[in-house]
């Protein structure tokens, strides 16, 4: 399972694609808005040290100008995928887009019937929102096994599927036991991957031992 790291915070990036964890990013409106910056250039610099597919969203609302937007966007760098709403004219851009072999995320994703119209449209992704989902009392990650069910069956569809809206370590956990191709994290969530108790408990027993011994390795 790929990890995406969900935000245009250029030195966050930075410094979380030292892990070593890091297949690609997601960004959006809000977080480009939440960064203060020039969105292109996150864009820019962002490609400068991913080399894995970065999502870049349209915000014209009609296919017309997210066909245009879209071009813009993708001269930025050819691992730019082209993010678009679930919506009519959404589905239209990502037909055309996926016929010029422009890559594309189909966002904003609830229902295991979006999920599969998106899939008809040539979407190379598709992002089911989970935590939204549980925020108004469902269970996000039961369209995930939706959607994992429906692409399964079907030996030509070629969309992934990109969990987004994580919130928790158990989304991440199920993610993989379901076989989501890619889980789009928070840095905060992705921080909470590293983290058990009982890690941190043993490492103590073992140094405060190792103290003992007066030994050094160095
Ligand atoms: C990613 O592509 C989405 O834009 C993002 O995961 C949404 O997350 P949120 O529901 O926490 O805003």
């Amino acid at each position: 399972m790929e990890f995406f790291l969900d935000t245009a915070d250029v030195e966050v990036i930075r410094e979380f694609k030292e892990t070593g964890l890091i297949n690609g990013i997601t960004t959006n409106p809000s977080l480009v808005a939440k960064s203060g910056k020039d969105f292109k250039k996150i864009l820019k610099e962002i490609s400068k040290m991913i080399k894995g597919p970065i999502s870049a969203e349209v915000t014209a609302i009609e296919c017309k100008g997210m066909i245009a937007e879209a071009k813009i966007l993708s001269k930025i760098s050819k691992n730019i995928v082209i993010k678009l709403p679930l919506t009519e004219e959404g589905l239209k851009a990502c037909k055309i887009l996926s016929s010029k072999k422009i890559k594309t995320n189909v966002t904003l994703c609830f229902s295991a019937a979006q999920a599969l119209i998106a899939a008809k449209c040539g979407a190379t992704y598709i992002s089911p929102f989970v935590g939204r989902l549980d925020d108004i009392g469902e269970n996000g990650m039961n369209l995930i096994r939706e959607i994992k069910a429906i692409y399964s069956n079907y030996k030509n569809i070629k969309t992934k599927i990109l969990v987004a809206s994580v919130r928790t370590v158990d989304h991440v956990i199920e993610s993989g036991m379901i076989g989501a191709d890619v889980v789009t994290l928070p840095p905060a969530t992705l921080e909470k991957l590293y983290k058990h108790p009982l890690t941190d408990k043993g490492l103590k027993a073992f140094l405060d031992d190792w103290k003992k011994t007066k030994q050094k390795i160095l």
